[in-house]
């Protein structure tokens, strides 16, 4: 059996393309340990993504791997997931017990910021992570709407420090829980700041993979204080197709790169409109803005959100679609974007090693 040695294997398992994505495991940065005693070969996988709904997948593609080097080897595969905190921009103190904080950020309002965020952060729990979003929107806070949390206040035990709330899996705090939603407060720039960063390093998050950031729309100055204040290790843009929308997205995206906040994808959203009766597929904001966008500024579109009324009713009744319909088209949709942004992390720098050990999930 002169195929079935060691290298040979992690070569062969280091190759499979990762549905989905396409890419390799190796692009992806996963560790790949083989053992070949005679006919028996056990190989270990160990991912910086979160993949539940691909596991069984990958397992079946390690076995095939195997016995394409030797028919006759019996193969025992495990597949587990560790996800590591990437470098955050400059020399920021990252934040504790979070080991990635991801913003989600657009040029203007009513792009669907929140919405995304909703459903990608749900999305990547039910991949197996540990998710929690900090909405730090303070001009419309909604995440406590789309979460069915409104008029909830966060405990504080010590009076400093915050709990944060829970829904569907994921932790939230938001800046809505904090001040009355019905009597807008004017915020000024710097206030903003103080009060975002405030609310991100004094809560009590539970060792999360992964915190979105549901920033303030727009691309001034409270972004850019916030995006030199929160220790960020990556940042994803949503637009809209319309020409204007993407236009002021890639002066959010060069202002990102300008502190170096790395971008890990742009999200078009309200790509299409699909006809509920008869299916058909319309582009009312034209076509091709998200790819435009992402090809102009050398950063992958990471996927599309159609227009969908359904979107909208359940993630505004506190029921988003990953929830309401976990299975459903739109639910996959948002999964496969939040798959290819854990992807796009995945190929970064490591940061510092965090006070917490990864959390390890194995299955055999
Ligand atoms: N793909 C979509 N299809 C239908 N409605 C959507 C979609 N994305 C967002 N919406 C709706 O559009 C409105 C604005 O979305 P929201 O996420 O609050 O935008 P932003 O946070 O950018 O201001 C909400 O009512 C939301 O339900
Ligand atoms: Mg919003």
């Amino acid at each position: 059996m002169p195929d079935l040695t060691v290298p040979a294997i992690e070569r062969a398992v280091a190759a499979i393309a990762l549905p989905v994505l396409g890419a390799d495991l190796a692009s992806l940065g996963a560790r790949v340990e083989a053992t070949a005693d005679g006919g028996a070969v056990s190989v270990r996988l160990r991912l910086d993504l979160p993949v539940d709904s691909l596991r069984e997948a990958l397992a079946r593609a390690i076995g095939e791997a195997v016995h394409a080097l030797d028919a006759g080897a019996r193969v025992s595969a495990s597949v587990e997931t560790a996800i590591i905190a990437h470098r955050p921009q400059g020399n920021l103190p990252s934040m504790q017990k979070v080991r990635n904080v991801i913003a989600v950020a657009s040029g203007k309002g009513g792009v669907g910021k929140s919405t995304v965020t909703v459903n990608l952060a749900l999305a990547l729990a039910a991949e197996g992570a540990r998710v929690g979003i900090l909405d730090a929107d303070v001009y419309g806070p909604s995440q406590p709407r789309m979460l069915g949390l409104l008029g909830q206040k966060p405990e504080s035990r010590d009076g400093k420090t915050f709990e944060p709330l829970v829904a569907h899996g994921l932790e939230v705090i938001s800046i809505g829980f904090l001040v009355d939603q019905a009597s807008p407060v004017i915020w000024r720039g710097p206030m903003v700041t103080q009060a975002i960063t405030q609310l991100g390093f004094q809560t009590n998050w539970h060792d999360l993979d992964y915190l979105l950031v549901d920033l303030p729309p727009g691309t001034g100055d409270t972004q850019l204080t916030l995006s030199q204040k929160v220790p960020l290790a990556g940042v994803l843009i949503v637009t809209t197709p319309q020409q204007l929308a993407t236009e002021v997205a890639q002066r959010g995206l060069k202002m990102f790169e300008k502190v170096g906040v790395p971008v890990l994808g742009v999200i078009e959203n309200m790509s299409s409109f699909i006809c509920p009766k008869c299916g058909h597929e319309e582009s009312l904001f034209g076509e091709g803005g998200g790819e435009q966008l992402a090809a102009s500024c050398g950063v992958p579109l990471l996927g599309r959100v159609p227009l969908n009324s359904a979107i909208r009713a359940q993630t505004d009744a506190g029921r988003p679609p990953l929830v309401a319909e976990p299975d459903g088209p739109v639910a996959r949709r948002y999964r496969e974007i939040a798959l290819r942004a854990a992807a796009a992390l995945a190929g970064r720098p490591q940061g510092q090693a965090h006070r917490f050990p990864p959390i390890v999930e194995e299955r055999r």
